[in-house]
């Protein structure tokens, strides 16, 4: 079964329900989040993470925005616009977040200008809507990018993926294991390899346990063997998903990405990104420009509870690196595939 990773309970005075994914694969747990502070703190530490399920909880985030407040719907836009700028400084990569907040703020800001005298309970009302129709869209969106990717993977494929960009980063089936999900049911059998994804581990904690729970035979590795498995020919494709993608094609991803993506290209192995619309950030020119999250140290310096790294011995840990546009072979989103990315492709597929 395909998890569901969140969902709004109850109405306009509910809350949000997170599988805490900082417990699997040996917990699993449901989270409820009532406030923006709990929110913050769920994504922040990774509760609830990957691009497109961190836009889908933020956009619920802006309903929590209203819960605390009296009075009218002048008031409600205050607090609305205050806990955007608050949810926003949760993460700074994945655009899926910013992304979200910006929609469902705009759409308070439009039902107030054009509802003069609406009451407060309105105003939530049509925040919730939006929240709701982000969630609806992310599932679709999953879909659809599952069906454009599905026919990369050719019967008894070996693919590859980094970090987790399944159902868990998403509110639906995810974006690269969608493709997966939707080559089973269309009878392939192929074998996945997961990076285990130092140094929080998505890929072997997350991507390893959903891919379980769904059927899908899965083989963890540790990041540093795809070179050998490339050159033993066990590996035919690869497909990550993306938290930022700029104008000219250059992905943002979990830190090992690029790495890979040079190791494919030396190999002679595509390399396919999938990625929602949402995750397209044109306001930017290349992937110089994207924000790299720098996390604490710690979460380098130890395995399990043994110190692995000696006191006060500098540790760098940036959260995400960015795959030039010349290493990867297509981009999948839900309108179909962009082929040879570049600023021209990238603007020609979305339109704009
Ligand atoms: O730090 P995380 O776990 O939020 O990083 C997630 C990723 O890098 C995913 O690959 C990305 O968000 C795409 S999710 C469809």
């Amino acid at each position: 079964m395909i998890p569901e990773t969140l969902k709004w309970i109850g109405g306009v005075e509910g809350y949000l329900e997170l599988i805490d994914q900082r417990l699997l694969p040996g917990e699993f747990k449901k989270l409820a989040c009532r406030d923006t502070e709990q929110l913050w703190d769920a994504i922040k530490t990774l509760a609830v993470r990957g691009a497109p399920a961190i836009g889908v909880a933020a956009g619920y985030g802006v309903v929590l925005c209203l819960q605390q407040v009296d009075g009218d719907m002048a008031r409600g836009l205050r607090a609305i616009a205050k806990g955007c700028d608050y949810l926003g400084s949760s993460r700074p990569t994945a655009v899926n977040l910013f992304w979200a907040l910006d929609r469902v703020k705009r759409k308070a800001e439009d039902f107030a200008a054009a509802n003069a005298k609406a009451s407060l309970e309105q105003l939530q009302a049509a925040v919730l809507a939006e929240a709701e129709a982000i969630c609806r869209e992310d599932k679709a969106m999953c879909q659809a990018i599952g069906t454009h990717g599905e026919r990369f993977i050719k019967e008894g494929n070996g693919v590859l993926t980094h970090c987790n960009a399944g159902a868990l980063a998403t509110a639906g089936q995810g974006t690269a294991l969608s493709a997966m999900y939707e080559a089973k049911k269309n009878g392939k059998s192929f074998s996945v390899y997961a990076d285990e994804t130092r140094p929080l581990l998505q890929g072997s904690r997350l991507t390893a346990w959903e891919l379980q729970q769904a059927g899908i035979e899965v083989t963890v590795i540790c990041d540093s063997m795809v070179a050998v498995l490339m050159r033993q020919g066990k590996i035919n494709l690869v497909i990550t998903g993306a938290d930022r993608i700029a104008a000219n094609g250059d992905a943002a991803n979990k830190i090992g990405t690029y790495g890979v993506s040079l190791l494919a290209k030396a190999h002679g192995i595509p390399f396919y990104v999938a990625a929602p619309s949402s995750t397209f950030d044109l306001d930017i020119a290349s992937g110089d420009e994207i924000p790299i999250e720098q996390r604490r140290a710690d979460e380098i310096c130890s395995w399990g509870t043994r110190q692995t790294v000696p006191t006060d011995a500098g540790v760098y840990n940036p959260a995400f690196d960015v795959t030039p546009a010349e290493n990867i072979t297509a981009i999948i989103t839900e309108r179909g595939v962009i082929e040879r990315p570049d600023t021209e492709n990238v603007r020609r597929h979305l339109g704009k």
